[in-house]
């Protein structure tokens, strides 16, 4: 039997690739967007569509393109909405009228667990909120799901956290939720491989849970090394600086939010990677060197 094709949009971004990763490794025909023709998925086996996953037109030609009838769906508040939650309302909107129209059989959409009980300043999560309202009221088939903090934000050069020997940077030196973006892929493979005892539902997607001072000692561990952990900036300055993005770590540090546990989705990805399992999986430093010797 020919394997089902799925779109993954946004599929060169953290969560995309390895949301193709995973539905690859899941048996899927992988369909991935990019907005440059130069992008690298067909090294990973995905099938490239050129298209800005922002953009009405270019969803229905990429869906057209492709002819899959499950589709991967990610806005994005900081990049491609420009720090507008009404701009990213409108782009998840037009992902899921662009799917509705093209007979899409399921939709999965990647949130954030916990959206709704952030205060008013977490303004970048609003957007997710209104999202699922709409997908609920649209018709389409779908399920959602809710990730907690990335692994992925502990590497991430982008945002001036480059993964370095000997330490790890993050936010918040208090216990914080994990998962690794291959699991929220592993998570929706499960979703389209089980529509029936998925379609309507939502799923908290968290592998791990520790304080800084653990991830330290996974990494030390998996690497052989000493790693010391610190602040990638001084609380006071994330207060400053960062108003929006400090609120949703006063959530996790003084409501011990999200409600989810790591318990309840290994019920459904049972081997979900946790802080040393996610430094072996990624395996280098943001230089290239091997975090195994
Ligand atoms: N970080 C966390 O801990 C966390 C936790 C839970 C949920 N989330 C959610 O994760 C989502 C972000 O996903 P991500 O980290 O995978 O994103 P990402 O890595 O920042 O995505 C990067 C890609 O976005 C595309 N892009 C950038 N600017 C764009 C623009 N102006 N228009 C259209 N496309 C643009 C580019 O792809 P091309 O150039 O190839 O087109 C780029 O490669 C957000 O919704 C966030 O709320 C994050």
């Amino acid at each position: 039997m020919a394997a089902e094709k799925v779109l993954v949009l946004n599929a060169t971004g953290k969560v995309g690739r390895n949301v193709c990763r995973a539905l690859k490794e899941a048996g899927f025909e992988v369909f991935g967007t990019s907005r440059s023709p130069q992008n690298k998925l067909g090294q990973m086996g995905v099938e490239a569509v050129v298209c800005n996953y922002t953009v009405r037109a270019d969803l229905d030609r990429a869906l057209a393109q492709s002819g899959a009838k499950k589709i991967f769906v990610i806005t994005d508040f900081f990049a491609a909405a420009k720090s507008s939650s009404t701009v990213e309302f409108e782009q998840g909107k037009a992902a899921i009228d662009a799917a509705k129209a093209a007979g899409v059989n399921h939709l999965v959409f990647m949130s954030v667990a916990d959206a709704e009980f952030f205060d008013a300043h977490v303004t970048h999560l609003k957007a997710k909120v209104a999202l699922e309202a709409y997908l609920k009221q649209s018709g389409i088939p779908f399920s959602i799901l809710r990730p907690c903090a990335f692994f992925e934000n502990l590497d991430d050069a982008s945002n001036w956290n480059p993964l370095k020997k000997g330490r790890v940077k993050f936010l918040s030196l208090k216990h914080c939720k994990y998962v690794a973006t291959y699991d929220i892929g592993r998570a929706a493979a499960v979703q389209f491989q089980n529509p029936e005892a998925w379609l309507g539902k939502t799923l908290d997607v968290i592998g791990w849970e520790g304080d800084l001072q653990q991830v330290a000692q996974a990494l030390s561990k998996v690497s052989g090394a000493p790693v010391k952990a610190s602040l990638a900036m001084p609380v006071f300055l994330r207060r400053l600086f960062l108003k929006d993005i400090h609120h949703m770590f006063l959530y996790y540090e003084e409501q011990h939010g999200p409600r989810g546990t790591p318990q309840a989705f290994k019920r459904v990805v049972p081997d979900a990677l946790s802080a040393e399992d996610w430094f072996r999986f990624i395996g280098h430093y943001a230089n290239g060197e091997r975090i195994v010797p």
